[in-house]
C-alpha cells in the first residue's frame, strides 16, 4: 500500500512511523536520532530525567540530527510542568503525553506553538483531546508495552475512536512489522507509533541484559504487572515481576516523591531503572506483548527499510 503522509502541527515525517517514548532512559539521543535520521519521529523517553538532564539530551539529540524529535512526558509525574516547559525552552518538535491527562498542557501548547499528543485508550479521552487543541493523538491498545488504558485489543478501539475525531490517529500497540503497519493504516490510522520494536536496535542505550530477556522471550513471558503509579503494566515475567504480582511490598531505600499518586508498593522508577542499567532480575522489563515475534538486534535504518518495503506490499 501507499504509505500516507502524517502530519503532526507543522511536522512532516518522510515516514508515517514514531518512535514510541520509553522510559527510564530507554529511549535516549542515540534511539531518537537514529529513528529521526531514518525519516521517522524519534521521541526521547522524559520520565525518571531531571530538567537539566531533558534540556541536554535534547541538546544531544539535536548535535546527531536535524529530524523530528519529540519528548514523551508522563503526565504522573510531579514535575510533568517543568518538564514540559524544558523541553519547549529547547524548542522541542512535539509533545507526547500519556500516564494520565493533563488539560493544562493545551494551554502551553498554545502559548508556545508546541504541538501535543496524547496518548489515549478511550473515544472519550479520544474526543477531549481533541477538543482541547490536541494536534493528534496516539490510540494505544492492550498490546502495547508499559502502563495501560485499556483492556482492549488495538483492532477493537481503533475504528470507532476514528470515526469520532478528525485529528490525525497514530496506533500503537504490538506493531512490529510492515504487515502490521498496512493493518492500522488500512483502519484508518494515519501513522503508528513502534517501541518494543525499537528496543531492540543497534542504537537503543539500553542494557544488554534487557535487549536479550526481549530475545530470549515467549508468549507466556509477557504479563500484566500493578504499577505504584495506578495503572497495570505490561512487562516480561522475572523475578521482581513475580514478587509484585503476588502483592509483595518493596520499600525502596528511599523515596523523593516524584509521582503525584504513588501506591509506595514499590519504587517504579528504581525498577525501571535497575533494568536498563542491566541489573534485569531486581527490575521492571516493560515490553509489548509481540516481543516474541522480534528475532534480531538491527541498525535503526535496515529496521525502517524492512518496516518500508513490507508495509509497501501489503
Ligand atoms: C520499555 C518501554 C518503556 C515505555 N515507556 C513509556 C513512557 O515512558 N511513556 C509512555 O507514554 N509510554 C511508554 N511506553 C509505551 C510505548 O511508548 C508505546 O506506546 C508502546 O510500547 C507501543 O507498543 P509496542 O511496544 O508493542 O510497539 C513504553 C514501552 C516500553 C516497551
Amino acid at each position: 500500500m501507499k504509505l500516507p503522509q502524517l502530519q503532526i502541527g507543522n511536522i512532516l515525517p518522510k515516514f508515517p512511523i514514531v518512535q514510541g517514548g520509553m522510559a527510564l532512559r530507554v529511549s535516549t539521543a542515540p534511539l531518537a536520532s537514529a529513528v529521526a535520521n531514518a525519516g521517522g519521529i524519534g521521541v526521547l523517553g522524559a520520565t525518571g530525567m531531571s530538567e537539566e538532564e531533558l534540556r541536554e539530551e535534547i541538546r544531544k539529540t539535536r548535535r546527531l540530527t536535524s529530524g523530528p524529535l519529540g519528548v514523551n512526558i508522563m503526565f504522573a509525574i510531579k514535575n510533568f510542568p517543568k518538564m514540559v516547559y524544558t523541553a519547549i525552552e529547547e524548542k522541542i518538535d512535539v509533545i507526547f503525553t500519556g500516564a494520565g491527562f493533563s488539560r493544562d498542557i493545551f494551554h502551553w501548547s498554545k502559548e508556545s506553538g508546541v504541538p501535543v499528543v496524547s496518548i489515549v485508550s478511550s473515544t472519550k479521552l479520544a474526543v477531549l483531546a481533541e477538543k482541547l487543541g490536541a494536534s493528534a493523538v496516539v490510540v494505544e491498545g492492550v498490546e502495547a508495552g508499559g502502563h495501560l488504558g485499556t483492556d482492549k485489543p488495538l483492532t477493537e478501539i481503533l475504528p470507532s475512536i476514528r470515526k469520532a475525531i478528525n485529528i490525525p490517529l497514530i496506533a500503537a500497540g504490538g506493531i512490529i512489522d510492515g504487515k502490521g503497519i498496512a493493518k492500522m493504516l488500512q483502519l484508518g490510522a494515519d501513522g503508528v507509533q513502534m517501541a518494543t520494536r525499537f528496543v531492540l536496535s543497534k542504537e537503543c542505550d539500553v542494557s544488554d541484559s534487557f535487549k536479550q530477556m526481549y530475545l530470549k522471550a515467549k508468549p507466556e513471558d509477557v504479563v500484566i504487572i500493578p504499577s505504584p503509579v495506578g495503572l497495570p503494566g505490561r512487562a516480561l515475567h522475572n523475578p521482581f515481576a513475580s514478587k509484585i504480582i503476588q502483592g509483595e511490598k518493596i520499600t525502596p531505600e528511599n523515596c523523593d516523591n516524584c509521582l503525584k499518586k504513588c501506591s509506595k508498593q514499590y519504587c517504579i522508577m528504581k525498577a525501571l531503572d535497575n533494568s536498563c542499567i542491566g541489573n534485569v532480575n531486581e527490575g521492571i522489563v516493560f515490553a509489548g506483548k509481540n516481543v516474541h515475534k522480534i528475532k534480531d538486534i538491527l541498525p535503526v535504518q535496515e529496521i525502517f527499510n524492512r518496516l518500508i518495503r513490507e508495509a509497501k506490499e501489503n
